[in-house]
């Protein structure tokens, strides 16, 4: 990047993110440039569909992204298209031509991510990715530059806006699951493809993300265990409230002798604890390293004004660096130079956790008893029991368990689904169970 009276910005797609950008650049100019020293300047702009009332003071606009790549008076690029195929290759290009690059694309950094540090090393540029986890929370930062001195755990996290918005809707107000979805596709909050956010996939994304740095570890995305929100009813919900929990989307990356941990899935979480009150949109990471103990960070996850804040952060950030005369090294780990001997990531059938089960079930004697004669089969304990009176002949019996291996649940599982009085799937949701004395 060479020294220049101000620094030129380009950006490529003009949507939620993009668009949030441009326009906090110009809200916040004053305060930028006071910050900086240098004034910012949003010069080239590429997007599919123009936005005249976006874009009427910007020098150049128009309508392919990998012109703003090469054009040599752009110092640093910023990638908010979204997806993997247009994006690698605009990013690859910048990188290779010597730009500075700013991307929000969790998708891209999750799954190929390897690929492109390897560049941005090689030409000794950055890739700055802060909003591609937790929309305006500094996350990022505080993984790897914040908590740099510990070594970390476990981290659990809040980390799809739309996913939360949705569990929080419904607990709250008993909605249903596609009417409040279409209210965050309205509010910007949703993926272009919503089952991104329903299915656990924006979220195995930055989990993937997380891990990388935390564990120092390349980054694997198709070793994360993905489940989502869309199988999880108002009953679950209510059930789990009467035994002292909510249900949250939660992101979990852990160590152990055994391995790694990583998975996203609905969890049962004691309303006790503090991500317990995470509510709507709102995203919280919480973290535990081995000297700090316990850190919490919380704030909006998504929408158009919080993730442009963390984009305009890596602007300013890489813009200081540039000014001070160094490039953050970046390397594939993305903090860490020496991964090879670490743990390996576990699959879902190796981790050990409680369990919530819903089993539909025949009202008729002895019911009870065959269940539990098979969970004990699998040494699974029972550690707590909710069977409503029913004027029907079916009746759901739900049951919380002390910690088992997965394995050996389901083995259970499948005992208990071919039994015949139990009459349809067994809903299994985990239930949280991090080390006491944390928030
Ligand atoms: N769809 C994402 C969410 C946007 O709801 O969290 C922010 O990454």
């Amino acid at each position: 990047m060479q020294e220049t009276e101000s620094i030129r910005v380009g950006i490529c797609g003009l949507g939620t993110v993009g668009g949030g950008t441009l326009e906090l650049l110009r809200a916040n100019r004053l305060e930028i440039s006071d910050r900086l020293g240098k004034e910012v300047v949003v010069s080239h702009v590429a997007t599919r569909t123009l936005k005249p009332e976006l874009t009427q003071d910007i020098a150049t606009i128009g309508t392919d992204p990998l012109a703003v790549a090469s054009d040599p008076n752009v110092d640093i690029l910023v990638e908010t298209i979204g997806g993997c195929d247009i994006a690698f290759e605009l990013i690859a290009t910048a990188l290779a031509k010597g730009k500075q690059v700013v991307t929000a694309n969790k998708a891209l950094i999750a799954e190929r991510g390897n690929e492109l540090f390897v560049l941005a090393e090689k030409h000794r540029v950055n890739l700055a990715f802060e909003s591609s986890v937790g929309g305006g929370i500094p996350v990022i930062r505080a993984l790897r530059e914040g908590l740099a001195a510990n070594e970390i755990q476990w981290l659990a996290g809040i980390i799809n806006g739309t996913g939360n918005f949705i569990l929080t809707e419904m607990a709250e107000k008993q909605r249903e699951f596609s009417e409040v979805l279409k209210q965050a596709q309205k509010l910007g909050y949703a993926e272009a493809d919503p089952a991104f956010d329903v299915e656990g996939i924006d979220a195995a994304h930055k989990l993937t993300i997380m891990a990388s740095i935390v564990f120092g570890i390349p980054l694997q995305f198709d070793k994360v265990y993905m489940e989502g929100i869309s199988h999880i009813t108002p009953h679950d919900i209510s059930y789990a409230d009467e035994l002292g929990y909510c249900i949250k989307h939660l992101g979990i990356a852990q160590r152990s002798e055994r391995g790694m941990e990583l998975r996203v899935h609905p969890t049962l979480l004691s309303r006790s604890r503090l991500l317990a009150s995470v509510n709507g949109v709102g995203n919280a990471v919480l973290v535990n390293g081995n000297r700090v103990g316990s850190t919490l960070y919380y704030g909006p996850g998504a929408g158009a004004e919080a993730t442009a804040s963390s984009v305009v952060a890596d602007i300013i950030d890489i813009a200081r660096q540039q000014a001070a005369g160094a490039v953050e090294p970046v390397c594939p780990a993305l903090g860490y130079r020496n991964y090879s001997n670490k743990l390996p990531v576990l699959t879902i059938e190796d981790i050990e956790s409680e369990y919530y089960l819903r089993i539909p079930a025949m009202d008729r004697l002895g019911v009870m008893a065959r269940i539990s004669s098979v969970l004990q089969s699998q040494s699974i304990n029972i550690e707590a029991v909710i069977q409503k009176e029913s004027s029907s002949k079916n009746v759901p019996i739900v049951i919380l368990t002390h910690k088992v291996k997965e394995r050996n649940l389901n083995q259970a599982l499948a005992t208990l689904e071919a039994l015949e009085e139990v009459t349809g799937s067994i809903t299994r949701i985990r239930v949280e169970s991090f080390h006491s004395g944390t928030a």
